[in-house]
């Protein structure tokens, strides 16, 4: 087990190895995920692929039957599907996917104990230009954000970084701030939260051996949510279109490894001016 400093789980290299593992068998259900998400597909389809590679991979799932308690059912997919003003946590089902949708893929696994955690949003045939560039600035927002992360980066750092990316673009943008990243490790969701709003040098500092989930949420017009009757979907509270974009990163001696990318982060890193730290095998 990892030790607990501060609160904060700390993983050793060989720890961190094993993340790597969880990580990666994220990333291969997000490719073939995102490859089955076609006009046509429904929901429980992409569920039905994640399961597949879940058992192809000997990893089990993080998000099944997922308990948060105070009286929320317990999660009952396998990933999280939230089609265009669905925002993060919709149940995969007999919707079907249409021409022109926008839809975030959300999954998690775990690998002897360990968790990781992922989101991308794709586009299901022809997508209006204005949801394809929602996406992108989400995504970007993404890559800011871990582009901060390296030892002792402060979690404002990185709230910031998502935060300023989404206020740097001409278009006007919502955050959602109901909704964050998170620590992450021998649990999915463990401390610190992980804001897309925030301000440079606040909050925890993240040693080598921490591990968070950075998940910024945006949409195309008010930040506001709710929650639907089947107590997990988080909608936008004006109708209006939102992405969502995660990794999971561990902060490494040089700079930090995103785990859940299949190249762990090298090329989001380098284009957004990070520091690509792998450990060696
Ligand atoms: N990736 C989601 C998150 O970080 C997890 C989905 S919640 C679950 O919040 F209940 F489905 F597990
Ligand atoms: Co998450």
């Amino acid at each position: 087990m990892p030790r607990t400093v501060a609160g904060l789980e700390i993983k050793s290299t060989a720890e961190l190895r094993v993340m790597r593992r969880a990580g990666l068998v994220v990333a291969h259900a997000l490719a073939e995920m995102s490859a089955a998400a076609l006009v046509g597909t429904t929901t429980a389809e992409l569920d039905a692929v994640a399961r597949e590679v879940l058992a192809r991979e000997g990893a089990t799932s993080s998000f099944l039957h997922y308990d948060v308690g105070y009286g929320v059912p317990p999660y009952p997919a396998t990933v999280c599907i939230s089609v265009n003003d669905q925002v993060v946590h919709g149940i995969p089902g007999g919707r079907v996917l249409a021409d022109g949708d926008l839809v975030s893929i959300d999954f998690g696994a775990i690998v002897d104990g360990f968790h990781g955690d992922a989101a991308v949003t794709v586009a299901v045939g022809e997508v209006a230009p204005e949801a394809l560039r929602l996406s992108e600035v989400t995504r970007e927002a993404l890559s800011a954000g871990l582009a901060k992360v390296r030892p002792e980066v402060s979690v404002g750092d990185i709230s910031s970084a998502v935060q300023s990316y989404v206020r740097s673009v001409p278009e006007r943008y919502g955050i959602v701030a109901e909704f964050t990243g998170h620590g992450i490790g021998t649990q999915m969701h463990m401390t610190p939260d992980v804001p897309n709003l925030g301000r440079r040098n606040r909050g925890p500092r993240l040693p080598i051996g921490a591990a968070v989930a950075v998940e910024p949420m945006v949409t195309l017009g008010s930040p506001g949510t709710h929650v639907l009757d089947d107590d997990w979907t988080v909608v936008t509270r004006d109708g209006s279109l939102a992405s969502h974009w995660e990794h999971t990163v561990a902060v490494t001696p040089g700079g930090c490894w995103v785990l859940t990318a299949e190249d762990g982060g090298e090329s989001i890193l380098t284009a957004a001016g990070g520091r690509f730290a792998p450990l060696a095998d």
